[in-house]
């Protein structure tokens, strides 16, 4: 792996060809944030060229947003400078050739694809207060041309896909004259089809001379897209790569050596080739239908994890939540054996899962506190602690702090304290929903591993996923939602990523 250095001063810009303007160059030296007494950037020296394409990975609460929200001036950063085609700034945000697509993408989803293309700004005006509709329409329609998005400038964003409404948010950025844009983490809830037509309009955008700086946590994005990856590690830049110089094994390593040295060098997790087949069991779909599932028959047996994927709208998510019992079937029925207990993670757990005010410690082991009651029912407060405290670790929960405030948590971090609440359960059926979500690729792999243990310790375990690499991670069959029933299950050695992805 060919590392440069780490301000990078030298950083080729990449071809301008076709680009009437190319980006102004910004430079990033010594910034330090600290919020309240706790300093979460140290010292961020960072050059990027007009033009360049950065892919800025690196663990849940490394201090990705928060670099990108000091840049659009959400933020005040603590010390340190920023300078944009060489003049000294406050910050990059409030000007039209700077774009940021933060993770909330600040649509309307009442309003139509055209008026929120015009948000903020003043109406077209063709004579005094007639507004001038038509051109408002051309210039929507323009600026979806700039991503490749066929849809009606009339269409309700609320009616969009999620991969729409991202690329509707890039087009209003471009539509405003930017040049450069920042994307943080747009992908990572996306399907893979969403998250291919974004990748393209930016690489497109880039073409054109645009500088584009994209969080991610998706190897396969980072290689295909980027020409050059920063890897941003508890508050401070500790690589700084061209992407040509990288392959998947070396990024792998790049992320998880640095942390946890016992899931590095083995590369990407390996399915553990048999977990205990043919055990009891313990959860059955009989011909179960709601909203656009139309008869699904599906067993889970003890030791055994089943994988389902699907496109959106398939009601993938809902197979979840029937699984658990938040939903019920409108005919068919669930059986989970005699005494089993299901415990979910759902797939929204930034929105679904947490206490925003309570600890982390709370938030973990508020579904379990029988576990810690002595005989006299007394809280065994001690081992509570101890429990919560072995939990953060393992998920490398940051901060390390049991007694932090869930709200103040990076998306990331707040993802594993929700996955972590399920496992302190300890139920016999786990119902798993895109477990990986938004989690680091450190993360990703002790999430697979724990799934190996679950089934070796007799669990049975259902995971729900549009990310085929978790299937093919950790799964014993596989099998996609169609048309709202299920494809005949297959095994992992039976089909490919490409072969999966295809469908959804
Ligand atoms: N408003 C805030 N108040 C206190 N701490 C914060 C705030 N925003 C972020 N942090 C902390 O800063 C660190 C970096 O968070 P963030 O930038 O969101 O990480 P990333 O985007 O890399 O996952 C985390 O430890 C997080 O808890
Ligand atoms: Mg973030």
């Amino acid at each position: 792996m060919e590392g440069i250095a780490a301000d990078s001063r030298n950083a080729a810009p990449v071809a301008t060809t076709g680009a009437d303007t190319v980006a102004k160059e910004i430079v990033i030296s010594s910034l330090r944030k600290s919020f309240g007494g706790n300093e979460v950037l140290h010292g961020i020296d960072l050059t990027i060229a007009g033009g360049d394409f950065v892919g800025l990975m690196g663990p849940n609460g490394a201090g990705k947003s928060t670099l990108i929200k000091i840049l659009d001036g959400v933020y005040e950063r603590s010390s340190g400078e920023v300078r944009y085609g060489g003049e000294p700034v406050a910050s990059l945000g409030g000007r039209p050739e700077v774009g940021f697509i933060h993770q909330d993408l600040g649509l309307v989803d009442e309003l139509s694809i055209s008026d929120n293309l015009r948000l903020g700004e003043p109406p077209l005006r063709r004579l005094g207060p007639i507004v001038d509709r038509r051109r408002e329409r051309a210039d929507a329609a323009r600026c979806l041309a700039e991503v490749n998005l066929d849809l009606p400038v009339d269409a309700l964003v609320g009616a969009l896909s999620p991969g729409e409404k991202t690329l509707v948010a890039i087009a209003r950025a471009l539509g405003r004259g930017a040049e450069v844009l920042f994307v943080d983490e747009a992908t990572s809830t996306l399907p893979p089809a969403d998250s291919r037509r974004l990748l393209t309009a930016l690489k497109e955008t880039a073409g054109k001379g645009a500088t584009v700086i994209m969080v991610s946590h998706k190897l396969s994005e980072i290689l295909d897209a980027t020409h050059r990856v920063v890897l941003l590690l508890d508050g401070r830049i500790v690589e700084d790569s061209l992407a040509a110089s990288l392959d998947r094994h070396a990024l792998v390593s790049m992320l998880v050596a640095r942390e946890k040295s016992e899931t590095a060098g083995a590369g990407l997790h390996e399915r553990t080739a048999a977990h205990t087949i043919g055990g009891e069991e313990l959860l059955r779909f009989e011909d179960i239908h709601r909203g656009p599932v139309r008869g699904i028959d599906l067993s889970v047996r003890a030791g055994e994890v089943v994988g389902l994927t699907g496109l959106p709208g398939s009601g993938l998510h809902d197979l979840a939540h029937l699984a658990h019992g938040t939903l019920r079937p409108t005919a068919g029925k669930v059986v989970r054996r005699d005494g089993a207990r299901s415990a979910l993670v759902p797939p929204h757990r930034e929105t679904e899962g947490g206490f925003a005010e309570q600890s982390v410690l709370e938030n973990l082991t508020i579904s379990s506190l029988e576990r810690w009651r002595s005989p006299l029912r007394l809280l065994r407060g001690g081992k509570e602690r101890d429990d919560a405290k072995e939990m953060v670790e393992r998920l490398s929960v940051k901060p390390a702090d049991p007694q932090a405030i869930f709200g103040t948590l990076s998306g990331g971090n707040k993802q594993k304290v929700v996955f972590g609440r399920v496992l302190m359960s300890r139920p016999s059926i786990y119902v798993l929903s895109e477990p990986t979500r938004g989690v680091d690729v450190g993360t990703r792999l002790e999430i697979y591993n724990l799934i190996d243990e679950l089934a070796a310790a007799g669990a049975a375990v259902l995971v729900v996923s549009s990310d085929s690499e978790d299937l093919f991670a950790v799964c014993d069959r596989i099998a996609v939602v169609t048309d709202g029933r299920l494809s005949a299950f297959l095994t992992a050695d039976e089909t490919n990523p490409q072969e999966l992805e295809a469908f959804i």
